[in-house]
């Protein structure tokens, strides 16, 4: 169904030509509104106040989100039905953590407890590595949402660390798994391998890579002591040679880039103990119940879907940006990069319809305050880019003059855009002209441990899916990955043969090149 037509969104887009004296710089003297477009999520603010929206702005927002049926399309999504519709799959990485006691049904049977099982296995797994102290480092190898997340949540929880060293290798490019392999000992090393289907071509590659280093280092007969596979398919993790006590599945109702609570999590396991990624549900499933359950008005991800879409949509801004304020959250653009852009970044519809209207944005960040000394320039003056601005109210130094400065660093980036310079401020000078009315959002954690890191993760993939419902598409699938696989394939015999026969001038000579 297009958005174009929909009466909710042509509202929406009348509206916005009445907007043409909206000014941040004056909205912001207005208490009562920062205090109306803030939200407290335990000790977290979501502060929306600084983005281009009136009263009226906010009811027509929540007006397309009734005529989407958003709420009907979470309980849907909550309830196992089967809405990633192209693969006839529920999507549930919500239950993966739900309360112990909850009954979510698959087909008629209820998922949790096998949850719970495999979560158990992965804990006494990771309690024994951790506990015998004979492997040191681990190497996780996979590639998309089965790198991406564990990698991102175990370096922003650097902090809490008390395990193996745990190594991330994801590229098919051999300089990645040779130069962390060449640290390694095979004796101390355990090898995860992380894949939901354990074909990708990437994975499979590292992976063997990893077996015969292992082989050569502690004999063909022990290689199986040191691997692990975090895997959907069994059979194809086995026949690879990984013992069948080693492997830890999930099943196909957990995307890919949705998959860091299932045992794709297990290098953040092995990083900072089972307690630590119990915390980590234990923030995401607050977040699903403030996502359920909260007022949409006070929805914080329902809240970020639909000023997204009003950017995107009635604005037609093309990108968003997000800058936490953290060193430890360096990742966190690249995480949410695959998140939203391989859910949303399509042009049809559920139905195979072409959109009428454009969907995802361009993801891009930084940490500030590298950031402001790269690309913010063109966001200030430039290209309005909306804004995420995330930072942490406490640190884990002791370094008080760079918090501050950290910190101050943000809310003057936020203020800058948002209120501008104008040219009498600038003494005359037109280059240092702002136009401000720039828009972002804060979110002010209060730490950054894996109870807080849960619940923003967690709010990142219901702003996903919010934005999906709008858009009316299945962000659950994933088929634009496929053509570039496709054509890889086409390609690498041509390597060896040199037979360009069939291919274009470019791609010819560029073959060429190479042999
Ligand atoms: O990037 C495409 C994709 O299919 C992702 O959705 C997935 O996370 C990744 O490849 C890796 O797939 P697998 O876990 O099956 O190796």
């Amino acid at each position: 169904m297009g958005l174009k037509n929909n009466p909710a969104f042509t509202a929406l887009e009348q509206h916005h030509k009445t907007l043409g004296n909206f000014q941040l710089r004056d909205a912001l003297q207005d208490q009562t509104r920062c205090q109306s477009l803030t939200i407290h999520f335990d000790q977290a603010v979501f502060d929306f106040s600084k983005h281009l929206v009136t009263p009226d702005t906010m009811k027509l927002l929540q007006g397309l989100a009734s005529a989407r049926d958003v709420a009907g399309w979470r309980t849907k999504m909550f309830s196992g039905d089967k809405i990633n519709n192209t693969e006839d799959r529920a999507v549930l990485h919500t239950a993966l953590r739900a309360a112990a006691d909850a009954d979510i049904r698959v087909d008629g049977q209820n998922v949790v407890p096998g949850i719970y099982q495999t979560r158990q296995r992965m804990a006494d797994f990771a309690n024994q590595i951790r506990g015998d102290k004979k492997i040191t480092d681990v190497v996780s190898i996979g590639i998309g949402g089965s790198d991406l997340g564990p990698r991102f949540v175990a370096e922003a929880l650097g902090n809490f660390h008390d395990g193996p060293a745990v190594h991330f290798v994801s590229n098919v490019d051999g300089h990645a798994i040779s130069s962390t392999l060449a640290k390694l000992k095979p004796q101390s090393t355990l090898v995860l391998i992380a894949s939901k289907t354990f074909t990708t071509e990437e994975t499979m590659l590292n992976a063997g890579v990893a077996r015969d280093w292992l082989e050569k280092g502690v004999g063909a007969s022990n290689v199986g002591q040191h691997l692990a596979a975090l895997s959907s398919a069994v059979d194809k993790a086995t026949a690879f040679g990984v013992p069948q006590d080693r492997i830890f599945g999930f099943a196909d109702w957990v995307g890919g880039r949705y998959s860091l609570w299932s045992a794709i999590g297990l290098p953040i396991m092995m990083a900072v103990g089972p307690q630590n990624f119990d915390k980590l549900l234990e923030g995401a499933r607050a977040m699903d119940d403030h996502f359920r359950t909260a007022p949409s008005e006070k929805n914080v991800p329902i809240l970020m879907g639909l000023l997204g879409v009003w950017y995107r949509n009635v604005y037609q801004y093309p990108t968003q940006a997000l800058l936490p304020y953290d060193q430890r959250l360096a990742r966190l653009a690249k995480f949410i990069q695959q998140m939203d852009m391989e859910s949303n970044g399509k042009s049809v519809d559920r139905h195979g319809q072409p959109l009428d209207t454009a969907a995802g944005p361009v993801i891009f960040g930084e940490p500030g305050t590298d950031s402001q000394h790269s690309f913010m320039q063109l966001v200030h003056q430039g290209e309005v880019v909306p804004v995420d601005f995330i930072a942490v109210k406490k640190p884990d130094h002791k370094l008080t003059e760079n918090h501050r400065s950290l910190l101050s660093n943000c809310f003057a980036q936020s203020r800058a855009l948002a209120i501008g310079q104008t040219l009498a401020e600038a003494g005359g000078d037109a280059s240092r002209v702002f136009s401000g009315n720039r828009p972002s959002t804060t979110i002010l954690l209060p730490q950054l441990d894996a109870y807080y890191l849960g619940a923003l993760l967690a709010a990142y993939e219901h702003k996903v899916f919010v934005q999906g419902i709008i858009w009316d598409m299945n962000s659950f699938d994933q088929p634009g990955v496929e053509l570039g696989k496709k054509l890889a394939k086409a390609i690498a015999p041509a390597l060896d043969t040199g037979d360009v026969k069939g291919l274009d001038y470019s791609t010819a000579q560029l073959i060429k090149a190479v042999r």
